[in-house]
C-alpha cells in the first residue's frame, strides 16, 4: 500500500484490520493510518495548503484515536492515541529542515546505491529508488512544495513510496534518520560553509582593494578611542584582512574536522546488514567514515564549531560595522557611506543613518545567541541520539544566512565609501600624535626611555597650556623643558617620518604596508 501522506486512507479501508501492517506495508503508509492529533496542526504556523478537511483529521478507530490523515511519518505501529497538537507543533521539523532537501535526496541516492551494490537489495530495486529519488529531485528543483511530512525525511520517503509503491520503503534498509540526518547535516554545511567562505573572501579583496587606494591616507591610530598614534588608512583596513583570514582558517578547521560520514551508523550502534560504509562516503565526498556509532549519531559538535567560527567571524564585522558608524559621524566625518547602504529619517530631512552597518554590529549578537543556546541545547546530554538534537538546526541556518547578509553589506560599505583624507589629516594634529616619536628620539640620544617619557609629557604639558600640538613648540621652548631636545630630536616631530619609522614586520611603514598589499592581493586571487 503506497502512502498518500494528504489523503485519509480511512475512507478506503474502513476497518481496523485494513490498518495491519502486511508484510508490503510501507511504514510511511502507517502514517495515513497511525492515530493521530484533532486537527489544527498549523494554527501558530504559516498556512499548510492542506485542505481543511484533510487537516482537521478523521476518526477511524474505536476508543477515541484519531486518525492523522494529512501527514506523513515513518511511525506509528505501536501507538493507540494521537499526539497533542502542542507537540506536534514542537516536534515537526519539516517547515526549517526542508532546506535539507537537496541533501537529503543526494544522501538517499548514495545510500541506495550502496544497498544494491552490496546485494542487501535486488539491484533493480536499487536502480528503482535511485530513479525515484532523482525523479524527485527534479521536481524540488522546479519548485516543488514540499510539506505534509513530519521531517524532510519522512516527506522524501513518502514521496517515493507514492511513486514506487512498497519497493519506496525499502530505501530506510540498515539506516536511521539519526545517522541520515547527521549526514545530512555535514553535506549541507560543506556547501554553505563554502559560500560563507566565498564571501568572506570577496570581503577581505575589497579592503585589500580599497588598501592599494588608501596607500597614501593617514589618520589617527586609536587606543582607549583616544588619538594614539599616525597609522596608514591602508594599515587600518589590512587588520581586517588578518581577521577575515583567520575566519576563513576557523571555519576550514571546521570543515575538515566535519568531513567523516556517519551513514552506517544507525540508529545507535550500527547495522546488521552488511553495509559498505567506505564506499557511501567516497559517494559523498567524505574523506573517512565516522568510527563510533554513539559518536556519529550523538554529536553535534561541527554545529557548534561553525556556529563559533560565525560568532567570531560576525563579531569581527561587527567592530568593522561599529568604525564605521563611528566614523561617519559629524564628529568624526573620516568618512562618507554610499547611498546604497545609509537610509534617511522619516522626520528629518538632513538624516543619513549608517543603517546598514548598525545592522551589522547588532547581527553578531544574534549569531553569538546562536551558539550560545546550542551550547546550552548540548550541555548535558546523554549520549547518543537525542530529540534535543533537533534544536541544532534553525539556529545554524539563521547564523549563515546572517553572517552572509553581514558580510554583503559590509562589503558593499567599504567598496563605496569615501575617505575623508583632508579630515583625517587634520585630525593627525592638536592630538600629540608624535609624543611617542620626541621620546623615542631622546632615547636614541642614549636617554632611559623611562625619563624621555617623563621629560615628554611635561612638553605635553607646556603645549596643553599654550593651546598648541608638540610640533608648533620651537626649538627654544622644547630646549627650555629638556636641553637634550638637539634640531635632530626635534625633527622627529613630523607625521610622514612617524610612519616611515614603523619599517618592520607588521608596521605602518608605506613599504612595508605594500608588501603586505601584495600579499593579500596574491593571496586572494
Ligand atoms: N528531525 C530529526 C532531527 O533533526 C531527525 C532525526 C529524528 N530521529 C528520531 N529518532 N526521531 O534530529
Amino acid at each position: 500500500m503506497s502512502p498518500a501522506p494528504r489523503a485519509c486512507r480511512s475512507d478506503l479501508e474502513g476497518s481496523h484490520e485494513a490498518l495491519e501492517p502486511t508484510r508490503d506495508s510501507v511504514q510511511l503508509g502507517r502514517a495515513a493510518a497511525r492515530p493521530g492529533r484533532t486537527g489544527g496542526r498549523r494554527a501558530r504556523g504559516e498556512p499548510s495548503g492542506i485542505p481543511e478537511a484533510a487537516r482537521a483529521g478523521r476518526e477511524i478507530i474505536g476508543g477515541g484515536s484519531k486518525e492523522r490523515c494529512d501527514v506523513a511519518q515513518t511511525w506509528g505501529g505501536r501507538f493507540r492515541e494521537g499526539t497533542d497538537d502542542a507537540l506536534v507543533r514542537i516536534n515537526d521539523s519539516l517547515p526549517f529542515d526542508r532546506r535539507l532537501i537537496r541533501h537529503d535526496i543526494r544522501g538517499s541516492v548514495a545510500h541506495a546505491h550502496m544497498l544494491g551494490r552490496t546485494g542487501i537489495l535486488e539491484a533493480s530495486e536499487a536502480e528503482a529508488l535511485i530513479e525515484g529519488l532523482e525523479a524527485l529531485l527534479v521536481e524540488v528543483d522546479a519548485g516543488r512544495e514540499i510539506e505534509g511530512a513530519e521531517d524532510v525525511h519522512s516527506w522524501v520517503e513518502a514521496e517515493l513510496t507514492r511513486r514506487l509503491g512498497p519497493v519506496g520503503g525499502k530505501l530506510h534498509t540498515a539506516r536511521s534518520r539519526n545517522d541520515q540526518v547527521a549526514t545530512d547535516l555535514r553535506l549541507f554545511l560543506r556547501d554553505e560553509i563554502g559560500a560563507v567562505l566565498e564571501d568572506v573572501r570577496f570581503l577581505a579583496r575589497t579592503l585589500v582593494e580599497r588598501a592599494g587606494e588608501h596607500i597614501d591616507v593617514i589618520l589617527p591610530s586609536y587606543t582607549h578611542l583616544q588619538r594614539a598614534q599616525p597609522v596608514l588608512l591602508a594599515h587600518h583596513w589590512l587588520a581586517y584582512v588578518e581577521m577575515l583570514a583567520r575566519d576563513e582558517g576557523r571555519l576550514r578547521d571546521a570543515l575538515d574536522r566535519m568531513d567523516e560520514c556517519p551513514l552506517g551508523a544507525g540508529a545507535a550502534t550500527g547495522t546488521g546488514f552488511p553495509v559498505d560504509r567506505e564506499g557511501t562516503a567516497r559517494d559523498l565526498g567524505f574523506s573517512r567514515v565516522a568510527r563510533n556509532s554513539l559518536d556519529a549519531v550523538a554529536s553535534r559538535d561541527f554545529v557548534l564549531e561553525t556556529l563559533s567560527a560565525l560568532a567570531i567571524l560576525t563579531t569581527n564585522l561587527s567592530r568593522l560595522a561599529d568604525e564605521l558608524v563611528l566614523w561617519s559621524t559629524t564628529e568624526f566625518s573620516f568618512v562618507r557611506l554610499s547611498d546604497a547602504v545609509t537610509t534617511g529619517s522619516s522626520i528629518m530631512p538632513q538624516k543619513r543613518n549608517p543603517d546598514g552597518a548598525e545592522l551589522v554590529r547588532a547581527k553578531a549578537a544574534r549569531v553569538s545567541g546562536h551558539l550560545t543556546a546550542m551550547l546550552g541545547v548540548m550541555k548535558g546530554l546523554p549520549l547518543a541520539y537525542d530529540k534535543d538534537l533537533q534544536e541544532d538546526k534553525e539556529g545554524l541556518f539563521d547564523a549563515l544566512d546572517t553572517t552572509r547578509d553581514s558580510l554583503a553589506i559590509l562589503e558593499r560599505c567599504i567598496a563605496g565609501l569615501e575617505a575623508d583624507t583632508v579630515r583625517m589629516a587634520q585630525a593627525c594634529r592638536g592630538g600629540f600624535l608624535l609624543a611617542t616619536e620626541l621620546a623615542d628620539a631622546l632615547t636614541r640620544t642614549g636617554m632611559p626611555f623611562r625619563e624621555a617619557h617623563e621629560v615628554v609629557g611635561r612638553a605635553v604639558l607646556v603645549a596643553e597650556e599654550r593651546g598648541v600640538d608638540l610640533p608648533d613648540l620651537s626649538l627654544d621652548a622644547l630646549r627650555e623643558i629638556c636641553p637634550e631636545i638637539d634640531e635632530s630630536v626635534a625633527a622627529s616631530l613630523d607625521v610622514r617620518a612617524a610612519i616611515a619609522a614603523r619599517d618592520h614586520v607588521g608596521g605602518t611603514a608605506p613599504e612595508r604596508v605594500r608588501e603586505e598589499i601584495e600579499a593579500w592581493t596574491a593571496r586572494l586571487a
